[in-house]
């Protein structure tokens, strides 16, 4: 079995409960303000009226300190002195700074039960515990950077480590507790403030609250509203849905986003996977990669949905965006379709001066594309008219032009190279849409961030083995291409044949992020910038296969790597120890090495608390096999036992809090 190699309004669902709205509303005003302010809200307004009192946007949460300016002012500061690379079993951060396991795979998210070292807990354990191999987070406060919930995707499982005895004798309790490990974990923290007058505690440390009301397991097996314009298509029905409304489970979610409103949205990427298609592969399941093989999960032995011969429509049910909403514990997610059906990498939020919002979203396979989407309405206007911002609007995929502009093509049925599609005909086959419409093919889209004040997106593009190759071909313009098997040559924005490393490219606007063109450069093409074979153009310290992107308040980049288990330090990557995360600044360009995760992980997932001075990182796949097979039960720390070391049973994905021990900010 192959491990998968990565080359509100949300809630009108009619189980909401009331009770949780208000109290949710209620606990995070009371900690804000205290209840008087809530008890006026209430009698005068009811719920409406407090939701609207409450900002609920991480990004809209100032801390009264935080009076640093951005790279339009003062220059953001790199201080730290950049650590070596590593090949050790460890975390390693800079002098000065502290790096903690807040939460691992298969600790209790609220009250439940205790993580087994022998991997014995069971299917319903499983669903009360973090989930596997977490990768995009977010921190959403509740009392500024001190107290908040973190939400994180659990991308994919190792089900060799999953269970004590791997994947061998194979039930439906064992593909219920892999689909339970999959999903979206949510738990609440806190700070324990830092003593002022010792150095050596003023950074404070973090807890997971247990018990908490906001704790929660969103997994494979959840009930799921699918939500915008595709809702209902008779493509999404199934023998268990004939309304092709409502889905269990979302599944493989990579990168993440959040809206201005305060909901968290998870990406499903490699979704096909799960399936298996022994008949032959229609053109959507060839685009999309729907096969026999799948990765090797072996649910679809005991649960008919992933028989995709018995069960045609269910992979129409995944590869879209998800929106949950954090602060109702009992709300039910909702696939946004208006974003598109391919395999999301991430969907970052930018409001744009105009108040719609875009959404920035890459499909992370070889040769695929970036797409922005567009709310046709200001968002607070949709929000007030009942419409959610996510349902009604416009796709577009990027074409990136040599002489350095790029323009938005429009995924619409008024576009002429899409005459005879409908608009359920694009959003289910966007990547075939993507095609005809004449987008770039890009090397690997991975996350998309944004400098807010420049009007400049930046995003990974992880790299490449099929560029530049023979004999050369492209995606076909009529979507029958199967996926990831173009071979087209290098291109001004994919400038490099063979991209073993990876490169950053940036887009930017003149007066708003919806205009229709753009101005685009290449902020880096990565590799050794010692090493003249590789071509790199960074300045400072190398780094390859840049994945996670994370712009900070200050404007200071924070690059995370996902060098695939097979190559790590070794073959192209000799030298470059274990995955890394990098910090670059946006002028000079200089790069530091900041974090150097342990063996055979991938760094995936970074947030900061609005005071800059906690920063969440992911720690993905500890210990996966270099062989991408699943791992051996008989052997499972032959490559790591982070974070739990010889005590442990077995390697844990985790989530890590990084502090100053001065308490300052991250990066100075
Ligand atoms: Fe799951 Fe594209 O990384
Ligand atoms: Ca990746
Ligand atoms: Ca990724």
């Amino acid at each position: 079995m192959a491990i998968i190699d990565d080359e509100g309004v949300s809630n009108q669902s009619e189980n909401e409960h009331f009770q949780d709205v208000l109290d949710a509303r209620l606990s995070r005003r009371g900690f804000l303000t205290g209840g008087f302010a809530t008890a006026a809200a209430v009698s005068l307004g009811g719920v409406e009226a407090l939701l609207k009192a409450v900002p609920a946007s991480a990004q809209e949460t100032e801390e009264a300190d935080d009076t640093e300016v951005r790279i339009d002012g003062r220059r953001p500061l790199i201080g730290f002195e950049s650590v070596p690379v590593s090949s050790a079993d460890d975390v390693v951060v800079p002098k000065g700074y502290t790096a903690e396991v807040l939460i691992a795979w298969g600790d209790p998210v609220s009250n439940g039960p205790a993580f087994k070292h022998d991997a014995s807990n069971s299917a319903a354990d499983q669903a009360r515990q973090w989930g596997m191999h977490n990768d995009g987070l977010v921190y959403f406060p509740i009392v500024g950077s001190q107290r908040g919930l973190i939400v994180q995707n659990n991308e994919y499982t190792d089900d060799g480590l999953l269970f004590p005895d791997g994947v061998n004798n194979w039930t439906q309790e064992k593909t219920n507790k892999s689909l339970n490990a999959h999903g979206v974990s949510i738990i609440e923290v806190t700070k324990r403030t830092g003593f002022p007058w010792d150095w050596k505690r003023r950074r404070g440390k973090w807890d997971v609250v247990r018990p908490s009301p906001f704790a929660r397991r969103i997994t494979g097996r959840t009930p799921v509203e699918i939500g915008g314009p595709a809702a209902g298509d008779p493509r999404l029905m199934t023998s268990g849905d004939p309304t092709g409304r409502r889905v269990l489970g979302t599944l493989n979610n990579c990168a993440m986003g959040f809206t201005p409103w305060g909901t968290y949205l998870a990406c499903e990427e490699n979704f096909n996977g799960y399936f298996r298609k022994n008949g032959a592969q229609t053109n959507l399941e060839k685009r999309y990669g729907i096969t026999a093989a799948g990765f090797g999960y072996l649910w679809h032995t005991t649960d008919k949905r992933f028989r995709v011969d018995e069960e045609p429509n269910e992979p129409n049910r995944f590869g879209w965006v998800v929106e949950i909403d954090p602060f109702r514990p009992h709300s039910t997610p909702v696939k946004r379709t208006a974003l598109g059906r391919l395999k999301h990498e991430g969907a970052w939020v930018q409001e744009a001066r105009n108040g719609k919002i875009v959404v920035y979203m890459g499909d992370d396979e070889r040769n695929e594309y970036i797409y922005r989407y567009v709310s046709n309405l200001p968002w607070r206007q949709a929000r007030a008219q009942g419409i959610n911002p996510l349902d009604d609007g416009i796709l577009y995929v990027a074409k990136f032009h040599a002489d350095g502009v790029g323009e938005w093509l429009p995924l619409t049925t008024d576009n002429p190279r899409l005459a005879g599609w409908s608009l359920n005909d694009i959003l289910i086959n966007t990547r075939g849409a993507a095609d005809a419409a004449g987008a770039t093919m890009m090397d690997r889209p991975e996350w998309i961030d944004t400098f807010p004040k420049e009007l400049t997106a930046i995003a990974t593009l992880t790299n490449n083995s099929r560029r530049g190759t023979t004999p050369p071909s492209i995606n076909n313009p009529d979507g029958t291409t199967s996926a990831g098997s173009a071979r087209p040559p290098v291109d001004a924005a994919n400038p490099r044949a063979v991209n073993n490393y990876g490169h950053i490219v940036r887009w930017y606007y003149r007066q708003d992020w919806t205009e229709p063109t753009f101005g685009w450069d290449i902020f880096s093409l990565a590799g050794d910038p010692a090493n003249p074979a590789h071509g790199s153009t960074i300045f400072g310290d190398k780094y390859g296969s840049p994945d996670g992107i994370y712009v900070d308040r200050s404007g200071l980049i924070w690059i995370q790597t996902d060098v695939s288990t097979s190559t790590i330090n070794a073959g192209a990557y000799s030298g470059f120890g274990n995955n890394v995360m990098v910090v670059a600044h946006p002028e000079t360009r200089e790069t530091r090495r900041f974090l150097v995760g342990p063996n055979q992980c991938e760094v995936t997932g970074v947030f900061m608390t609005p005071d800059r001075r906690t920063m969440f990182v992911g720690i993905q796949h500890p210990g996966e096999r270099p062989d991408d097979q699943p791992g051996d039960p008989l052997n499972p720390k032959q490559f790591s036992s982070w974070p739990d070391g010889p005590n442990g049973g077995r390697p844990r994905s985790a989530l890590i809090v990084v502090t100053k021990d001065d308490g300052g900010r991250i990066g100075s």
